[in-house]
């Protein structure tokens, strides 16, 4: 695999496949049309650690650990701090402030960025009400999640396409990023997913980097399914 001469990192692929040959073997279908991926917990014993700093330094691909970590101040700190010696670029923790902010101490000067989960798009009300999570309705507390996630140092958030526009207009976000999944590309199947937006329409609401899985790791051709959504956001051919 060759680096992109058109490298656009807006496109994150989600390789939600369940070991490394398996993930190698798309990335290699992928070629240039991809510059970015996601690797998440399902992978993680499948060898998703190996992955990650395989395409990285073999591949130079930009790398999103989906690890969504939660646990007290001390131990999320030493495992950003082991994680942040890996070089790769993005990683989630859930965005309650003192976990945001233990991330951001373990991070140092690295250069892997923080976001934060606000709230995971699958739970409803009657799931944060068994959480004992205050009464209000969900945007709500999205948008206030990710204004303190800022404020205890994210660099960016995860949020649906639909919640993008709400946090972009929070002063606390200027220069900090918004990643959104739930985005399906116009005619593609919406599979378990909800709260979705075409790729355009997410970006438009003010997200930096879009998250894509089964619309193309599914697809019978995934390079021209990538292709496909460049060329929906105005992306040259790789
Ligand atoms: O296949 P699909 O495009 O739905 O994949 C979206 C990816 O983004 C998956 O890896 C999923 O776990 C992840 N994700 C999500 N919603 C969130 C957070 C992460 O769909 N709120």
């Amino acid at each position: 695999m060759q680096t992109a001469p058109n490298k656009d990192d807006r496109l994150i692929v989600a390789l939600d496949v369940p070991d490394v040959l398996s993930g190698l073997d798309l990335a290699q279908r992928l070629g240039d049309s991809v510059s970015f991926y996601k690797i998440g917990l399902g992978m993680l014993t499948g060898g998703g650690l190996a992955l990650a700093r395989e395409l990285k330094t073999e591949h130079d691909k930009r790398i999103f650990l989906d690890l969504k970590l939660f646990d007290i101040p001390a131990t999320i700190e030493a495992a950003v701090r082991g994680l942040s010696g890996l070089g790769l670029d993005f990683l989630t923790v859930h965005g309650d402030p003192h976990v945001v902010r233990a991330a951001a101490n373990g991070r140092g000067g690295s250069d892997l960025k923080i976001l934060a989960v606000t709230l995971l798009t699958a739970l409803d009300r009657a799931d944060l009400d068994a959480c004992l999570i205050q009464p209000g309705a969900l945007p709500d507390l999205v948008v206030e999640r990710a204004r303190r996630a800022f404020l205890a140092g994210a660099d960016g958030v995860i949020a649906s396409p639909q919640e993008a526009a709400l946090i972009r207009a929070l002063p606390e976000s200027q220069g900090r990023l918004i990643v959104t999944p739930g985005v399906r590309p116009t005619g593609s199947a919406t599979n378990d997913q909800k709260r979705i937006a075409t790729p355009a329409a997410a970006l438009a609401a003010g997200a930096d980097h879009i998250v894509i899985g089964r619309p193309i790791w599914q697809a019978p051709d995934p390079c021209a399914a990538a292709q496909a959504i460049r060329t929906e956001i105005g992306s040259p051919a790789a």
